[in-house]
């Protein structure tokens, strides 16, 4: 079984009366420890296509299977466990909470799990150092430089151990070097823990350091080449 097997998968939004394709009859399949680049120009649909993957929104037609079963037959419930726990989610804009440190961000994403108090703590300092803050975990957002936000963003995503990485721009917002810096942070995060990670992205320079890249166009995927 495939960990993603997207199977016609279309989204539409209805705008001044217009119909807007933004993800157009996808077939997808990801393995579990993929890291898959998905690029394409502004518009072409790549967070829409994320936000299916992670169970943000619902396809306008077809079928998302994650670990073999259809997201759409799932319960509330069943969807919020998944959100929770399966994905960890980074974006362009780090959105910490700028009233609490560096730790107190991480960690705040175990406070709706079962892990305890201690733990989470425990977990929240180890992955800070992890990702190369740990004389940092106790700065607030606005005392960190942008690179430096981003990999408390990224700490926050992974401290639920969550199967998949889906990050939509993760560098948009840095310089070219932090940029590389930030993929090259995710991949080996996955890579240790054998996870799964998807990043969006319009810059080929970053989309090259992943093994099997995306391209999209006009909502739907582009061939790819065929795996020796
Ligand atoms: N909620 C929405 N309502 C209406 N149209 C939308 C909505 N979300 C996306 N679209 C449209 O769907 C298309 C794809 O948008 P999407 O945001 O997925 O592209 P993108 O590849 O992520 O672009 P960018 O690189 O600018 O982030 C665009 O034409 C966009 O205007
Ligand atoms: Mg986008």
């Amino acid at each position: 079984m495939s960990l993603y097997e997207l199977q016609s998968v279309s989204k539409v939004f209805r705008k001044g009366g217009v119909d807007v394709r933004a993800v157009d009859g996808v077939d997808l399949t990801i393995e579990a420890g993929e890291f898959v680049a998905l690029e394409g120009p502004s518009g072409s649909g790549k967070t829409t296509l994320l936000q299916l993957l992670g169970a943000l929104d619902r396809p306008s037609a077809g079928h998302v299977f994650f670990e073999g079963r259809d997201l759409a037959t799932l319960r509330d419930n069943d969807l919020a466990d998944l959100r929770l726990n399966a994905f960890g989610f980074v974006f362009q804009q780090f959105n910490l909470i700028p009233t609490l440190t560096a730790l107190e961000n991480v960690e705040l994403k175990l406070a709706p799990t079962s892990v305890e108090r201690k733990d989470a703590r425990q977990r929240s300092v180890a992955l800070l150092g992890e990702v190369g803050l740990a004389e940092r975990a106790h700065h607030l957002p606005a005392q960190l430089s942008g690179g430096e936000q981003q990999r408390v963003a990224i700490a926050r995503a992974v401290v639920v151990e969550p199967r998949v990485i889906l990050a939509d721009e993760p560098t948009g917002n840095l310089d070219s070097k932090t940029g590389t810096d930030v993929i090259d942070l995710l991949a080996g995060l996955a890579a240790r823990r054998g996870s799964t990670i998807i990043v969006a992205t319009h810059d080929a320079t970053l989309a090259a350091r992943a093994p099997r890249r995306l391209g999209m166009r006009d909502g739907a995927l582009l061939g790819e080449p065929v795996p020796a």
